[in-house]
This record gives C-alpha cells, structure tokens and sequence, in this order.
C-alpha cells in the first residue's frame, strides 16, 4: 500500500471549494428517481442522463469526484469516451460504489447489514483497471425501538474495515459511509448519540483492521432531528451538533469528512454544510459527497426530454456552485434567488 498516494487522492477530494457528486444510484434507486419524472429506468436512459450530469460545462470548478454504479463505469459519453476518461479529462476523480446493497441482519427485526465482501478483492481490482481511484460502501442503521443494536453496530463497523482494508490494499482510497437514517420523530439528542456510537465502533474497528486513516474519508449523516419531529434544530443546533459528535469520534488524521444529504432538502444540505465551515477551521476539510442534494432539480428540469439537457445543466451546476461555497461559509440563502429571479 502506497499511503501517500491515497493521501494526495484523499485530499483531492477535499480540495478547497469542492466536493463529491454521488451518482451511483443502484438499479432500484434510479428507477425510482425516474419513475417520480415518469421517464423509463432503460438502460439508455440512464446512460443519457449521467451523461448530461458528467459533460456539464464548469461543474469541475466544484465537483472534485464522481462515485460511479458498476453499470456506469462500464458506458460511455455520446461521443464514445468511456465516462472514467471523460472525468479524467476534466481533472474529476472517477470512484466507485462496492457494496452489493443492505440486508436484513439475521435475528434483528428492523436492522440491515451490508454485504458485497465475498469476491471484493477481485472486483477492486478490475475497478481499479476501469479507471476508479476511491470506492464507497454505505452501512445503514434506524433510530427507535432500540435501534440501532450493539450487534447492528459492530457488524457493519467489521464489514465496513474489510472493505476499507481490501481498498488500501488495492490503492483506492475508501469512502467509508455508515448512515444513520434522519427519518422518525427522534430528537437531535438521540441522532447525536447513534451517531456517536456508530463512528465510535467504525473507527475502533479500521484500527484494529489495521487501516491507515490518511488514505480514508468519512461519508456520513449529519445529526439532525427526525425528520418527522414534531420540533425540528435549526441551522446553528445541527451545525453545533453535529460538529460536537464529529470532535468527539472522528480522529483528527482523517483528511475529510463529506457528508451525504439523506433526503435533507437541497438548501438544507448546503446551509447546514456552510453553518459548520463558518465556524471552522476543523481538523478535518467538511465538504459533501450529495446524491439527490445536487441532482434534484436538475432531473426535474430534465423530465427524460432532450431539449431540456441545458436546463438541466444549468440546474446541476447552480447546486454545484453553491455547494462549493459552502465549503468555506461564503453561502447565503439570498445567492438562490439571485439566480431564481
Ligand atoms: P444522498 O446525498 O442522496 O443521501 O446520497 C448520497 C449517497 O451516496 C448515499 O449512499
């Protein structure tokens, strides 16, 4: 394992004013993206819309990397260059998601392990030939009930190092993502401590796996109240928050942290981001690795049509930007309207 190149590829990602674009829905994910614009999950059209999003004039000015699904990795721009090369071209780090999805934990009601160990090694290699320099694995665990289990939380800590493991040893840096769902009536107290105790146990577990922390990223929620509280932490609760549980569990070796939006709205997801930068600097760079927080309004300008790709672009873009400058706290509610009006 090189570790000062999975460094220099780490901090990369992290580079000032910029972040990660997720778009490695899986087959069931981005059928239903689609099915809510009413265009067809088809292979083509999922192909032609990745496209729109990679060839987006500008969008490399913020968007440091790209996660790709398996499918992705393998296709091309409508120009015939495979999209890894496009990326490349546009100085955007081309990475991956491993995981095979998450399952029902044996004996737990309610609670999910995520699989995708078995063969990993192999199909990092051949990732690592189609271009990807970084992968993702994302763990998942509810609030509630007693949720999550100490068993939810060791297993996927334990899978989450192997994962990690096999990645430095292949040299991609892995994005390690355990989410701990916002949604229920849970207050911001009880996110903070899942949280806490989910990154306790991850980090206890890549070291005792013997993971080299510089060569990772952190890709997890941000601790917020449920999302169907009844009373809800405004910018500066969650930005306090979250911050405090992130001093607490989250080694200081750690390049970055990029957090996921997790069905938070988009403005959320940057006027919180922006909150925590403004109150920085932090041991580590804060900055995201958004799905649906950058591609929202840009697949509902798009609705599947052709005509709309500049639209869509633009859209794309305009999250991208102001994402960007929530890396650094120059964010401002106001910058959305100057380009609504
Ligand atoms: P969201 O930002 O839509 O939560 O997606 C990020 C992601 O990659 C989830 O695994």
């Amino acid at each position: 394992m090189d570790i000062a190149t999975l460094n220099e590829t780490a901090r990369a990602l992290v580079a000032e004013g910029k972040g990660i674009l997720a778009a490695d829905e899986s087959s069931g994910t981005i059928k239903k993206r689609f099915d809510s614009i009413g265009v067809e999950s088809t292979e083509e059209n999922r192909r032609g819309y990745r496209d729109l999003l990679f060839t987006t004039e500008g969008a490399e000015e913020h968007i440091s990397g790209v996660i790709l699904f398996d499918e992705t990795i393998r296709q091309s721009s409508s120009d015939g260059t495979p999209f890894p090369k496009l990326l490349e071209s546009k100085g955007i780090v081309p990475g991956i998601k491993v995981d095979t999805g998450a399952k029902p934990l044996a004996l737990a009601d309610g609670e999910t392990v995520t699989e995708g160990l078995d063969g990993l090694r192999e199909r990092l290699a051949e990732y690592r030939g189609l271009g990807a320099r970084f992968a993702k694995w994302r763990a998942t665990y509810s609030i509630g009930d007693g949720k999550p289990s100490e068993y939810c939380v060791w297993v996927n800590a334990h899978a989450l190092a192997r994962y990690a493991a096999l990645c430095q040893e292949a040299g991609l840096v892995p994005i390690v993502e355990p989410e701990v769902l916002q949604d229920g009536t849970h207050t911001i107290e009880e996110s903070a401590k899942a949280t806490g105790r989910v990154l306790q146990a991850v980090y206890t577990e890549l070291h005792d796996q013997r993971v080299e922390y510089a060569g990772t990223l952190l890709k997890p929620n941000m601790v917020l109240s449920g999302y169907e509280a009844s009373t809800r932490a405004g910018a500066r609760e969650v930005a306090d928050a979250t911050l405090e549980c992130f001093y607490k569990h989250v080694p200081a070796a750690v390049p970055g942290i990029v957090f996921l939006s997790g069905g938070q709205t988009d403005e959320d997801a940057t006027a919180h981001l922006n909150e925590m930068n403004s109150l920085g600097p932090h041991p580590w760079q804060l900055s995201f690795s958004y799905g649906r927080a950058l591609q929202a309004p840009a697949l509902k300008a798009w609705g599947g049509s052709a005509e709309n790709v500049e639209a869509a672009q633009r859209a794309y873009l305009h999250r991208a930007r102001m994402n960007g400058l929530a890396r650094s706290g120059a964010y401002s509610p106001e910058m959305e309207e100057a380009v609504a009006a």
